[in-house]
Parts: structure tokens; C-alpha cells; sequence
């Protein structure tokens, strides 16, 4: 793959191995790639939206969500992370850590444990933390957050943007990646206000 230009603040870089699995070889700018993304991402959202049945509580699911959002640009869509990153698990942890996540989902929805905002900010960091792919991890797990809002809360999504663009770096993104940050060190409050509670 060629030169992609600077990643913004808070991305992952991918390997080379992981780079090799894009399914279009004349990309050469970061622009082009995001385009081919976002409109991936929008087919996604489209069978997201269309699907009777979804449990965004089942492990199998939330890869398949990844499958969607980027199977058409990236060969390694939908499959757990298998290289080191500068942020996440350690691979092998991945599956039990994203198991353990659910659950704890899951307990949260039933218990009322917090506000569906708070339930939905600590669901999407944690799964971000885990990192369970090579790439695509803030756009599926803000995607997931949103859909266990609606699913287990009845909740409307969250306004991530916020009008900005939350892929490049902008006051908004500094925000969301300091917040994530915080979150990490153990202090919620900071993502908390950023998803609007
Ligand atoms: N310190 C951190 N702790 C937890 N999560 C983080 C941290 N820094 C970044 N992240 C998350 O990782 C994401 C970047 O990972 P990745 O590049 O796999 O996802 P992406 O969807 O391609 O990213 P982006 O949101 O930048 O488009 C960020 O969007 C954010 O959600
Ligand atoms: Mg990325």
C-alpha cells in the first residue's frame, strides 16, 4: 500500500500484513481511503438498519458488524485482532476480554447498573480499549455503542460528532481521544460529558 499521509491523533497504525488485505490497490491517499470507508460504512449502516433480528450483545454479531462496515475495503474485516497494536489487549486476550465486556453489558441493561448514556460510554470505551481489530475499531464501536443504546435502551444514539469530523484532527477529536485517555486511568467523568450526560 502506498503512503497514506499522517494518521490523526489517536489511530491505530496498521502492520504491513494488515495493510496488504486492502481490496483496492490503487489507493495512494489518506482521502481516497477514507472515502472508500465511509462508503462501505454507509452500506453497513443501511443492512444495520434493515435487519429484523440483531444482538449486539453476541459476540459472533459484533464481528459481523465489522464484516459489514468494512468487509468491502479490508480483508481482515470481521476478524479478531492478531498483531500487537500501541493500544489493546494483548491478542490472545481478546475473545475472553470482549466475552467478559458483554456480560457485563448485558448486566448493566438489566440491572438499570447506570444511565443508558453512562452503560453506552463505558461499552464503547472498553471495547476501543480491547481493540478487537486491526483497524476500524472507533467507527464499529461507536456504531455498537449507539446500537446497544437503542436495542437494550430504547435510547437515541449519541451525537459523536457533534458536527465536526470526528476522523481528523479537530477540537472535537482532541476531546474524544482525551476523554478515551482518562477513561483508561480509570475516570469515566470526562467521557461521560462528551456523550452528553
Ligand atoms: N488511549 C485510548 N484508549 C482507548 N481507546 C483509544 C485510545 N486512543 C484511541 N482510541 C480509540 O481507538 C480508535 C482508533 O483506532 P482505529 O484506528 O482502529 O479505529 P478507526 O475507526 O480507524 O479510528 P478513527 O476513529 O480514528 O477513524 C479511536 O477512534 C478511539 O476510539
Ligand atoms: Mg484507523
Amino acid at each position: 500500500m502506498a503512503v497514506l499521509g499522517r494518521a490523526p491523533d489517536g489511530a491505530t497504525p496498521l502492520d504491513p500484513d494488515e495493510a496488504e488485505g486492502l481490496k483496492f490497490k490503487h489507493v495512494t491517499t489518506r482521502a481516497e481511503l477514507n472515502a472508500l470507508e465511509q462508503a462501505n460504512i454507509a452500506s453497513g449502516l443501511l443492512w444495520l438498519g434493515r435487519l429484523r433480528r440483531r444482538d449486539i450483545l453476541q459476540d459472533a454479531f459484533v464481528r459481523r458488524l465489522h464484516l459489514r462496515l468494512f468487509g468491502e475495503v479490508w480483508r481482515w474485516a470481521g476478524q479478531l485482532r492478531r498483531t500487537e497494536k500501541n493500544i489493546g489487549v494483548d491478542p490472545r486476550d481478546i475473545a475472553v476480554q470482549l466475552r467478559m465486556l458483554l456480560d457485563d453489558a448485558r448486566y448493566w441493561s438489566a440491572h438499570h447498573t447506570y444511565h443508558p448514556l453512562e452503560a453506552a460510554a463505558r461499552f464503547h470505551h472498553r471495547m476501543v480499549q480491547v481493540h478487537l481489530f486491526p483497524n476500524g475499531n472507533g467507527r464499529h464501536a461507536r456504531i455498537a455503542a449507539d446500537v446497544y443504546l437503542r436495542d437494550c435502551f430504547g435510547h437515541k444514539p449519541i451525537d459523536w460528532a457533534a458536527g465536526a469530523d470526528l476522523l481528523r484532527d479537530n477540537a472535537r477529536r482532541d476531546q474524544y481521544i482525551a476523554a478515551l485517555r482518562r477513561a483508561d486511568a480509570g475516570e469515566v467523568g470526562p467521557l461521560l460529558s462528551f456523550v452528553g450526560l
